[in-house]
């Protein structure tokens, strides 16, 4: 087999990660404060891809170039690939044929994590040498997902994919297409075979769906680790905690009168005083932490400042502000430099500036 190459889709509107998208690129969004790009690239060079090709969009390409750089520091060698619109999953990949030319390839969303890399689908994929393999994992609300249905193989393995569909209304099966794919060039042609869906986009599932209609051996793969597309909320929060459950903790900044207990990652420059952390929680570079309480969960971004406020299950960009809260801020993302604060001005009211489609709870 030719050697396998990496495609990351880093494109997209990102529409259900705003206000955050409106100025920056979900994918750079950090998880445990190393941007969800960066997991994916790493899980390619983990596998032995050399030649990865990261699909952007022109309204954030750059800062992704500017993020990723040309891959030297991960090990993988970068190309990337601009996609004019975001006009689908396959789409994408019709955009990096020059890119991807014969090769066999791994398609992995930019925003996505999974857990436990993809070594092992890498090698089960060159030993069995399917015409595509897909990754699948029960969810709960399979109607929110491309689903697929299989055939028993006989021997009580999962057998062969017998049909895809994307966001059915009643599905009747709970396997959900996770974000990662191996392809071989037959790809291309399926993609080229397909009619955009009724959102308008050239969808994956129905590549992979034309694949199985020519007779295509397409394996599926019960993923066993967690996956977690972080392109919502909730679900960017839970990735947090299942990333920072496994931090190995490290102090190397300066902790004064403060405590840190449980995994908790202190980086080099950033000061604590009267403040507790309790684990598993990160605190970027150059933060200043003062009379703060930080709770499990919680990644602080560098060059944060919090005084006088209590912080848990939340992540906060680099540069942000928040300042004598008189309850816990929780579940929360805060993008980078925003500032969150008690006034002191009469009457007491709440004062916002916000941007377009943010989303404030109060009490
Ligand atoms: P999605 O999260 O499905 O799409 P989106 O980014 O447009 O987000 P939303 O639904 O919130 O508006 O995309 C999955 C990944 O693939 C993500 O990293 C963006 C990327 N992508 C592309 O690169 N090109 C595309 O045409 C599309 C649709 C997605």
């Amino acid at each position: 087999m030719e050697p396998l190459k990496g495609l990351i889709l880093s494109g997209g509107r990102g529409t259900r990660l705003r206000p955050i998208t409106h100025t920056s690129a979900k994918q750079l969004v950090p998880v445990a404060n190393k941007p969800v790009l960066f997991y994916g690239i790493e899980a390619m060079a983990a596998a032995g891809i050399e030649q990865v090709g990261v699909v952007i969009a022109p309204e954030t390409g750059a800062e992704i170039e500017a993020a990723a750089g040309d891959g030297s520091r991960f090990g993988v060698n970068i190309t990337y690939v601009l996609q004019d619109e975001p006009l689908g999953l396959a789409h994408a990949v019709l955009t990096a044929e020059a890119f991807l030319g014969s090769s066999p390839f791994v398609m992995y969303l930019g925003d996505n994590l999974l857990q436990g890399g993809i070594s092992d689908l890498v090698a089960t994929f060159r030993e069995h040498e399917p015409d595509a393999l897909i990754l699948l994992t029960p969810v709960p609300d399979p109607e929110h997902y491309g689903v697929a249905e299989l055939a028993d193989s006989g021997q009580g393995q999962a057998g062969r994919v017998v049909r895809l569909l994307e966001k059915p209304s009643a599905p009747v099966t709970d396997l959900a297409l996770v974000g990662v794919y191996m392809f071989t060039a037959q790809i291309h042609a399926a993609a080229r075979a397909i009619s955009p869906s009724g959102r308008g986009e050239l969808e994956i599932t129905d590549a992979i769906q034309h694949l199985v209609d020519e007779g295509r051996r397409i394996e599926p793969h019960i993923v066993r680790g967690w996956w977690k597309d972080t392109g919502r909320l909730s679900d960017l929060l839970e990735a947090n905690r299942l990333i920072l459950d496994n931090l190995i903790g490290r102090i190397e900044g300066e902790l004064i009168d403060s405590r840190a207990d449980g995994r908790v990652v202190i980086e080099a420059g950033a000061r604590l005083e009267r403040t507790t952390v309790r684990g598993p929680a990160i605190v970027g570079a150059g933060a200043q932490l003062s009379d703060c309480y930080i709770g499990p969960y919680t990644a602080i971004g560098e060059q944060c400042t919090i005084s006088g406020a209590e912080v848990e299950h939340s992540i906060l960009l680099a540069g942000c502000s928040v300042r004598d809260l008189d309850g816990r801020m929780e579940s929360s993302l805060l993008g980078r430099d925003v500032s969150v604060r008690r006034g002191d001005r009469q009457p007491r009211a709440y004062r916002f500036m916000v941007g377009d489609n943010s989303d404030i709870s109060i009490l």
